[in-house]
């Protein structure tokens, strides 16, 4: 969400007469998009900010801004504590920067524009900055309305705000017609899209609409709560010829017990029953994960049932986090009592077990076909062509195929890794 908010930000500011710089360093503006997910995120931005007050001091770099969720946070608590910051925008002010650069450029101190989050329930996708022309994000949905414990976007996202189903195909037409062939849809929590709006349209039958735009190749949404995945949907995505078959669906648990402390609305078998729907309805489902190691009270044996979902639910992939308090979250109230080194290890223990059953599946994909969504060089080999399965595998292809980013090709898996699908074109 935050990526695509900077893409539909930069193209804004182009808009209104800005220019986007080369480096960093030749920039008379340097505006930070922030996420408050975890602390890290944070201490990050700040060291960022640290490293441009050289520029700041020599004048060059006239005014440094931070918004997103960060700005929302902490408001003008950061303009006022850390020196140098001249503009803090909140999450529900977007389209209101290219005007409070202006004015932060023209005033003495601080501009601080935050409070209403959940103002916009989403901005028009076109006319973003987009980095590759034949893909695209359309968000949705905005906010969250569940209370997941740990968790601080409900506090700096707002409430649930849906856009009209009618806006959104819109704009996925108009960004067909540019020479876009995938596109993403976004939300915090995209299951729950619609609720909010009058004629409560699903999620499901937004895929429907989407799907019947001609000219659309590949249809994607994230994120989805895993007590959100409903049969309607998984339906959707099985007769929806552009929908891909992949499911980011968040587990974050594999220990019932912590699922409950996490507020998450479902158990252990409710997920795993939610992965065996999505297979029976979906051929060819691939799932993926995030998990959370270390929350407040996680045990040993805790531990050991998300290794165990890790290798029973056979991911297509996981992205594994430890856990880090957000001030305001229920869980922050509880003593963050798992030893830092602890919770390093938890966490390296899951990632390897991703990683074992990541090999595993990847190898049995070799002899088989695959349909690839050319994006443009490998970053590991320059020499190769890399780009995405429908399931959201990175396939890599021999440059000799002179294949061109945006190009969808037919191939066949040769070999794989843990992360890595090596093909041939057919
Ligand atoms: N600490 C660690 N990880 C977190 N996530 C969300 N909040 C926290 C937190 N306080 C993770 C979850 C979520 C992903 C985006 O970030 O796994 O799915
Ligand atoms: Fe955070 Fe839970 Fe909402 Fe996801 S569903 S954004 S984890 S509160």
């Amino acid at each position: 969400m935050n990526r695509h908010d900077s893409e539909v930000l930069g193209g804004m500011l182009e808009r209104a007469g800005f220019v986007l710089a080369d480096a960093e360093d030749a920039a008379e503006v340097v505006l930070f998009n922030t996420c408050s997910v975890r602390d890290h995120a944070e201490q990050r931005v700040l060291g960022r900010i640290g490293s441009l007050k050289p520029s700041k001091r020599e004048g060059t770099l006239k005014l440094i801004g931070v918004i997103g969720c960060m700005a929302e946070r902490l408001g003008s608590e950061l303009a006022a504590g850390t020196a140098g910051v001249d503009l803090v925008v909140g999450t529900g002010r977007l389209a209101a920067i290219p005007g409070l650069i202006e004015r932060a450029l023209a005033s003495s101190g601080p501009v601080v524009a935050t409070g209403e989050k959940g103002r916009s329930g989403g901005v028009a996708a076109r006319g973003a900055i987009r980095p590759r022309a034949f893909q695209a994000y359309v968000s949705v949905i905005r906010g969250c309305n569940c209370g997941c414990s740990y968790c601080i976007v409900p506090s700096v996202r707002g409430r649930e705000m849906s856009r009209e189903p009618e806006e959104i195909v819109r704009d996925v037409r108009a960004l067909v017609d540019e020479g876009v062939l995938e596109v993403t849809l976004l939300g915090q929590n995209i299951d729950r899209y619609g609720r909010d709006l009058a004629r409560r349209p699903t999620l499901g039958q937004l895929l429907r609409m989407v799907d019947a735009v001609p000219g659309l190749n590949r249809l994607r949404f994230v994120t989805s709560h895993p007590r959100d995945v409903t049969d309607e949907l998984l339906e959707a995505v099985r007769d929806c010829e552009t929908a891909c078959e992949y499911l980011h669906a968040p587990a974050q648990s594999g220990s019932s017990r912590v699922l409950k402390a996490m507020r998450r609305g479902y158990d252990r078998a409710a997920y795993l029953d939610m992965v065996e729907r999505a297979r029976g309805l979906v051929p060819g489902i691939e799932i993926a994960s995030d998990f959370i190691a270390g929350f407040p009270g996680e045990t040993e044996d805790d531990h050991s049932e998300s290794l165990s979902l890790v290798r029973e639910a056979r991911f297509q992939n996981g992205f594994f986090f430890k856990y880090s308090p957000r001030p305001g979250t229920t869980a922050a109230a509880l003593a963050d009592d798992v030893r830092e080194d602890v919770k390093r290890r938890r966490h390296a223990e899951l990632l390897a077990a991703q990683r074992e059953v990541s090999t595993d599946r990847n190898s049995e994909l070799v002899g088989s076909e695959v349909e690839i969504l050319v994006e443009g060089a490998s970053k590991r080999d320059p020499e190769r062509m890399s780009g995405r399965s429908r399931t959201w595998r990175i396939c890599v292809l021999p440059k000799r195929h002179m294949a061109e980013p945006g190009e969808l090709v037919r191939a066949m898996v040769v070999d794989s890794t843990a992360l890595t699908l090596f093909c041939e074109a057919v």
